[in-house]
């Protein structure tokens, strides 16, 4: 009898779990209906924003980047990269139409996690000396002496109200930094002050954010290239919109008739999309509340939390991973990467799974049983946000008439001789980069959404480092002594 009694308190304990599964996936659905309303209200949004100021959770925001690199720019150029979790200082020499990129010296440090959440001086006399260091190295290695004032791409990867091409204000942070005193204040002069302070004469010719970093690179290797998305530590998308269709900004002419537009797209919001007690709960304990509700559902910084949640649920449901462990409550304490491996794991025991519940949750030894579903969380919760990174594409897409849709008369989706034209979005983020399943998974809805025949249409390119090296490029374009001729 005992026995038996046991055997029922088991059963009834994982029917409990296998229940907070079961709503999971539940409240992550993302059918193919469900993806085309996200599609649609995507578009929506992007004319609200383009019609007036506030007049959409995406912002939309004008970059002044009415001309992407096409390879003529030459000299010797820097860039300057600030935005994930870590910063970036690079060099490239430009050599012309011919020879493109010459070479490039890449320099990565992590930042200082206090200075996330320091003074803006602090913050930017840190980068400003790293830079200097960077230059007289640099200079050092040289046979030649700079004639020239040296100029600078600066790729700042937060939402900016752009005054010009190479000026901007900050309006909120987003990914966790959070220096008060910089919200509301010119970025690049806040560069500019430093690089005084230290002692270093540079120019900053260009201010982007690094979606626009990724679009300059992908067009310059790929003129089809029109749209660029990033999905790491954040995720956002910026695109090659008309100027006519920029409607809040009536009268602004460009030679190119066309804009690059940063949607920051991590703040859009529908409700459409499928939203857990986990995800509303995440938002209340983050810093920026009601803010970013796409990227949190989609990016790194947070996929990793959302599973821990879940896990933390089922935990305190039954005892199937034994006594509740205080780790579960840490938030932030499973990260992406550790997800992504367990997600990877295809060892027959799951040991990888099991070693990272030790190591990271301090829960030892669960069953293959359990090991096994919180492999199914991690897919639950990476599958919704690749499928939701999809359809934000297709909205892209769909804004600009390129998703096939229109039939052959009135869709941009076809070129002049009817036939479908080749459409490039270029890719960067290491969740997209090396979350493998994460990519499979985009891919997948991707087809889904648009349908075989058109997806062939649609190109996904890898750029990676486009957010430094484009900056670059753009900085070239932009310069005050560039001899070269863009369009
Ligand atoms: C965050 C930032 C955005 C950036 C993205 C990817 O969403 O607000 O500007 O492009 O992260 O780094």
């Amino acid at each position: 009898a005992i026995l038996v009694g046991k055997r029922v308190r088991s059963r009834r304990k994982w029917r409990r779990v296998v229940g907070v599964l079961r709503d999971l996936e539940e409240a992550c659905e993302t059918s193919v209906g469900r993806l085309r309303q996200v599609v649609d209200a995507m578009a929506v949004e992007m004319h609200a924003g383009l019609a007036s100021e506030g007049g959409s959770k995406l912002k939309m925001l004008l970059t002044f980047v009415d001309k992407l690199p096409n390879g003529s720019e030459r000299g010797k150029y820097y860039a300057l990269d600030l935005g994930g979790t870590n910063f970036r200082v690079l060099q490239i020499q430009l050599g012309g139409k011919t020879s493109s990129i010459l070479s490039c010296d890449v320099e990565r440090q992590p930042i200082p996690q206090d200075l996330m959440t320091s003074t803006s001086e602090d913050l930017f006399d840190f980068i400003a000396s790293s830079l200097k260091q960077f230059v007289e190295r640099e200079a050092q290695n040289s046979e030649f002496s700079p004639v020239k004032r040296r100029e600078l791409g600066f790729t700042f990867s937060f939402p900016v109200k752009q005054t010009s091409v190479s000026s901007g204000i900050l309006i909120k942070w987003t990914k966790r930094f959070s220096v008060k005193d910089m919200v509301g204040k010119d970025v690049s002069e806040c560069l500019q002050h430093a690089m005084t302070r230290n002692g270093l004469d540079m120019r900053v010719a260009v201010l982007v954010n690094d979606t626009v970093g990724t679009l300059a690179l992908g067009h310059y290797n790929d003129p089809d290239t029109v749209a660029a998305v990033i999905i790491g530590t954040g995720t956002n998308a910026c695109y090659l919109e008309r100027t006519d269709a920029i409607i809040k900004c009536q009268g602004l002419l460009t030679t190119s008739g066309g804009m690059v537009v940063n949607m920051e797209w991590g703040n859009f919001w529908s409700s459409h999309l499928p939203r857990t007690s986990y995800d509303i709960d995440l938002d209340g304990d983050s810093p920026n509340p009601n803010d970013q509700g796409f990227e949190k559902m989609i990016s790194g910084m947070y996929l990793g939390d959302i599973v821990r949640r879940v896990i933390l649920r089922m935990s305190q449901e039954s005892d199937i991973f034994g006594p509740v462990s205080s780790r579960l409550s840490m938030p932030f304490i499973l990260s992406t990467p550790s997800m992504a491996d367990m997600h990877a794991d295809e060892s027959p025991e799951l040991m990888e799974v099991a070693r990272i519940l030790k190591e990271d949750l301090q829960i030892p030894d669960v069953p293959l049983k359990v090991r096994k579903l919180v492999v199914k969380v991690c897919d639950v919760v990476t599958r919704r946000a690749a499928r939701l990174a999809a359809a934000g594409i297709v909205g892209i897409l769909k804004k600009i008439g390129r998703d096939g849709s229109g039939g052959v008369a009135s869709g941009r989706s076809r070129g002049s001789d009817g036939k479908m034209r080749r459409t490039v979005v270029a890719m960067d983020g290491s969740l997209y980069t090396r979350y493998t399943m994460f990519k499979e998974y985009l891919h997948e809805a991707l087809c889904e959404i648009l349908g075989e025949e058109v997806a062939q249409y649609v190109i996904l390119k890898v750029t990676e480092d486009g957010s430094g090296i484009g900056a670059a490029l753009l900085a070239a374009s932009h310069s005050s002594h560039s001899s070269s001729s863009s369009s």
